[in-house]
């Protein structure tokens, strides 16, 4: 059963390990899948070619507020609408409060929280109109726990719970549904560089004993995406092994 026939959906990062999971899932599921992409777009491609043209990719920097505009509308102008929106870029740049550089601060925030703001004031234009819309933040579990060198990912990612429950509450008379996505530890490039004593920690301390995978993160994508979780907003749905 194809779950999101003839959806038009937005993911952010979709040349990322976890987007691109997402990407291909939606697409399976029927969907017309607009994926941005910031600097990879070698993978970019490659997935456009892998999905036989069935996508169309567009590079952007969205913690530009400007930018972001722009990109709904070109998007608007060719499909019409955004029936799905996939909030999932982000980067991590860690280091312990001390070391911190404001730069830093300012590159995780805006990248991960400002162009959460960004897309979403636009994209739920659309959703207004038609009286349906869901929306997807992926936020992280260290946005609900914290976690050592990392209060400038972590402070974003909670903003992004925050801002998820806050817009659920406002949109849900318009029937758009806003959601999060929390995962643990996934096994990604993100995380490729953590040393090994670390991830033997993190999974012993995991219930299910494994990390989780991004396939099982676009499943979770998907179900909020589709009319199965019709009745489903404002909710924080943790993907993490039963870490918490
Ligand atoms: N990997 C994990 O274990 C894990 C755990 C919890 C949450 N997450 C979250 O899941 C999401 C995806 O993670 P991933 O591991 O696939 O990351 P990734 O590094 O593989 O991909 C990140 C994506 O974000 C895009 N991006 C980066 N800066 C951008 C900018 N300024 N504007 C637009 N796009 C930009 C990149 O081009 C890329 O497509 C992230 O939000 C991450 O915080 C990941």
């Amino acid at each position: 059963m194809k779950l999101l026939n003839k959806k038009i959906a937005l993911v952010t990062g979709g040349s990322g390990d976890i987007g691109r999971s997402i990407v291909k899932t939606f697409v399976k599921h029927g969907a017309n899948v607009i994926f941005t992409f910031f600097s990879s777009k070698k993978e970019a491609n490659k997935l456009e070619v892998e999905l036989k043209n069935s996508v169309e990719s567009y590079k952007i920097d969205l913690s530009d507020f400007n930018s972001s505009e722009n990109l709904v509308k070109n998007i608007l102008k060719k499909y019409k609408t955004i029936d799905i929106l996939v909030n999932n870029a982000g980067i991590i740049k860690d280091n312990f409060l001390l070391k911190i550089s404001k730069e830093d601060w300012d590159y995780v925030i805006k990248t991960n929280l400002y162009s959460v703001f960004n897309l979403t004031k636009h994209v739920i234009i659309p959703m207004m109109k038609q009286k349906k819309g869901s929306i997807i933040n992926m936020s992280s579990i260290v946005g609900l726990t914290g976690n050592i060198g990392q209060s400038n990912y972590a402070s974003s990612k909670a903003g992004i719970i925050g801002f998820t429950k806050s817009i659920a509450k406002e949109l849900g008379k318009k029937n758009i549904r806003c959601n999060v996505i929390a995962p643990g530890y996934i096994i990604t490039k993100m995380n490729s560089n953590l040393n090994c004593d670390i991830k033997k920690n993190w999974i012993k301390n995991i219930p299910l004993q494994r990390a989780g995978t991004p396939q099982e993160v676009a499943n979770c994508t998907l179900f909020l995406a589709s009319d199965l979780s019709n009745y489903v907003t404002g909710s924080v749905l943790n993907v993490n092994g039963g870490l918490i």
